[in-house]
């Protein structure tokens, strides 16, 4: 039997102030939030079950994912307790997925040709565990493998100042039943200094051991946008490469659309062009403004008298009357957007912790 795992917890710092309100897996990708891209990678890999691991995400991740019949899969939600690492959520969906074998997806991950290939190649290998890698030029801030004069894999290292080469390992692995092995006895997988743990730790115990740990080079692109520029570079990657764009509102007047553009149900364009690649969700307002390629705006939000390119907009958000274009930005839920009316030249600014402006 073949089972999924995705983890949905972990604390989202780098994200702050947006992790502040949003799980870090729901922020939307293209209007998508972005758990909802290992979902889907899981389900078009073939995977029919897989576990949720939650901890007090549990309302808001089970509220948008349910049962999981609308991708043809069955979700069973987990409990973490406390946010102790990647191996940690293997840990605790012991009695979930004791027996089979198993694909660990972490929950912000995207990969742009799915996990399928590497998925098959596991399976087919006998081996009780395996990595993915591929080139990243910032791979100092992932794990990274490394390979003996034969090409084996023998270690995973977490994060290391000075890798020999560019090659990082992404946030998918597989294993069989054996892995919970390096939870038992007196030489178990200890927490690392951040008092995690971590899932190199369970590789390198498995190699230790002489268990089978294969490697496997990923084909197409991969993110993990862990830090805000990610976030809005992940998104122009994401809509570079869909193809599904879909107009649902016939409420469109004196516009112009150009390109690939989406419009979601009950939303209106008024006197505006839009430049395609552009996604619209439900209920927006679009009036005398101008919406430029890879631009994202969630549900519920207006723009008016507006330009903005390149950008991701939250739900609920209004920008109106702005006069220099709003260009690569990344803007929250429930922001208000306008010019100072009542003191020229001057700025008013009401923000929260750890906002960041360009004005
Ligand atoms: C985790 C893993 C790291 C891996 C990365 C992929 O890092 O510890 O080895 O390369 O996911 O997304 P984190 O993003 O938790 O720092």
């Amino acid at each position: 039997m073949l089972k999924g795992l995705i983890p949905t917890g972990g604390r989202g710092t780098r994200l702050r102030p947006f992790t502040f309100s949003t799980n870090k897996h729901l922020i939307p990708i293209a209007n998508k939030p972005l758990v909802l891209y290992p979902v889907e990678a899981l389900a078009k890999a073939g995977v029919k079950e897989i576990g949720i691991v939650t901890n007090e995400t549990l309302p808001e991740v089970e509220n948008l994912l349910g049962n999981g019949h609308k991708w043809g899969l069955k979700f069973t939600y987990i409990n973490q307790p406390y946010p102790g690492g990647l191996a940690h959520v293997i840990f605790v969906s012991k009695e979930f997925l004791e027996g089979s074998k198993f694909i660990y997806h972490l929950g912000d991950n995207i990969f742009t040709q799915g996990v399928g290939e590497t998925l098959g190649r596991f399976l087919k290998s006998g081996a009780d565990a395996a990595v993915t890698y591929l080139h990243h030029p910032e791979n100092r801030r992932m794990g990274v493998p490394y390979f003996n004069k034969d090409g084996r894999f023998i270690k995973y290292a977490e994060k290391p100042k000075n890798p020999p080469h560019d090659l990082a390992i992404p946030g998918v692995y597989f294993f069989n039943e054996n892995v919970y092995r390096c939870f038992e006895g007196a030489d178990k997988i200890k927490p690392s200094a951040r008092n995690e743990l971590e899932i190199s730790s369970v590789f390198q115990w498995l190699i230790d051991k002489k268990y089978k740990v294969e490697a496997y080079p990923m084909t197409g692109s991969w993110r993990d946008p862990g830090q805000l520029g990610d976030i809005i570079e992940t998104n122009h990657l994401v809509m570079d490469l869909m193809t599904k764009y879909r107009v649902e509102s016939y409420r469109i007047r004196r516009s112009k659309i150009n390109g690939r553009v989406s419009v979601g149900r009950g939303s209106k364009i008024i006197n505006s062009l839009i430049d395609g690649p552009v996604i619209i969700g439900n209920d927006v307002e679009i009036v005398n403004s101008h919406l430029g390629p890879y631009t994202a705006v969630y549900h519920n939000c207006s723009i008016i008298d507006s330009s903005i390119e390149d950008s991701l907009i939250m739900e609920r958000t209004i920008i109106s009357g702005i006069k220099k274009k709003v260009y690569k930005s990344f803007i929250g839920k429930g922001v208000n957007i306008h010019p100072h009316q009542a003191v020229p030249k001057t700025h008013r600014l009401i923000l929260a912790d750890l906002s960041e402006l360009y004005l």
